[in-house]
């Protein structure tokens, strides 16, 4: 079993195991937030990937971490990524849209929503505000319409971004959530969001259809749990209850996140968080996290992951598969064009 083994990602068939992650490429240049020619051929160059995440999709006007995202919270939105959607399938490769709720990693809205009042240390962010009851009610039933949207849209599944310090990893890690509620403290209350979600979303989609992105380790965006191991053998286990079909694991190797923060390295945590995750869920595992192709042929050669996503590697490389295969040279990652404007970088 390698890259190029075909599987299937819970219920969806895809031609190989390599992926390609959400990248919000801040493109898109309308303020409806409808996807547009130059990003269909954006996906369509990376359409030899067995499959792609689309970039977060933010869930309403207050979920935005920056200018330039497309969304589909409306249905000029949502046919607009069907025909992105057909697209792709006709060269057999399938399309997850991934929902993502920002929280307090936003300078687009005076204040911000968040678990609890929290400000991200050593940010330009603001001070967000504790959401209330009747707020986290009102995201969830967001995800809810969004899903319906994506489900006529054509996609073959639904990613829900709980990782790298946005919403829904503030309010399942302790450093972000204080909350004394129901929403709050123990381990079951703070993974209650996501799996409200999870419930609202299995009744519109295929649950092997669903997954879910998460960051055991990551402290970005100063979103910290000092007892990850408990925190993720909970939520694993929920998600094997509901038959989750699958879960991205980001792994982290960005010592900025804690060295800003003053946390302790994320490997003194959980050392290799694939491996760890592996006997606990039941579903597939993506890997994710400046992975190598040689470190993803391991991972899956050790079956701690079922496939790979790649992110930056793909910006530079849309013929990324193809490179694999052949053992070709890859070009560098252009970090000045990684969100910037216009074709350049973006288009090859
Ligand atoms: C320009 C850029 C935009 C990103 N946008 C998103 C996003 O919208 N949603 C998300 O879950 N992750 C996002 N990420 C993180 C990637 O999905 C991925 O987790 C990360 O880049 C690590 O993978 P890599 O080392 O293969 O790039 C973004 C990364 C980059 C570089």
């Amino acid at each position: 079993m390698n890259l190029f083994t075909p599987f299937t990602l819970g219920s969806i068939k895809c031609q190989n195991r390599i992926g390609m992650a959400a990248m919000s490429r801040q493109r898109c240049d309308n303020k409806e937030m409808i996807p547009t020619q130059m990003m269909k051929q954006y996906y369509m160059q990376r359409c030899t990937a067995g499959f792609i995440i689309t970039e977060g999709l933010p869930l309403s006007l207050d979920s935005i971490a920056q200018d330039g995202s497309s969304a589909i919270f409306n249905i000029n939105q949502a046919q607009a990524w069907s025909e992105i959607v057909e697209a792709l399938h006709q060269k057999g490769c399938k399309i997850i849209a991934q929902l993502w709720h920002c929280g307090r990693v936003t300078n687009q809205i005076k204040t911000p929503l968040a678990p609890s009042a929290i400000k991200i240390r050593n940010s330009k962010y603001n001070e967000p505000k504790e959401m209330s009851i009747d707020e986290i009610q009102e995201v969830v039933k967001q995800y809810l319409e969004c899903s319906k949207l994506i489900k006529y849209a054509g996609f073959d599944g639904i990613e829900i971004q709980a990782s790298s310090g946005y919403l829904l990893d503030s309010f399942l890690k302790g450093s972000a959530n204080k909350r004394t509620d129901e929403y709050g403290g123990c381990v079951e209350n703070r993974c209650r969001i996501v799996l409200e979600i999870i419930d609202k979303l299995g009744s519109v989609f295929d649950i092997q259809r669903i997954g879910i992105k998460i960051s055991p380790i990551t402290r970005q965006y100063d979103s910290y749990d000092p007892n990850p191991k408990e925190l993720y053998k909970y939520l694993l286990e929920q998600l094997n209850q509901r038959k989750v079909g699958f879960i991205e694991i980001r792994d982290d190797d960005y010592p900025e996140n804690w060295l800003d923060f003053g946390y302790p390295s994320s490997k003194s945590d959980i050392e290799n968080v694939f491996e760890f995750c592996r006997p606990l869920f039941k579903g597939q595992i993506i890997g994710n996290g400046k992975v190598t192709p040689e470190r993803g042929e391991e991972l899956i050669k050790k079956q701690y992951c079922d496939a790979i996503t790649f992110g930056r590697l793909f910006t530079s490389n849309p013929d990324l598969v193809e490179k694999i295969k052949n053992g070709e040279k890859l070009n560098e990652v252009d970090t000045s064009t990684l969100l910037s404007q216009g074709p350049k970088g973006y288009i090859c």
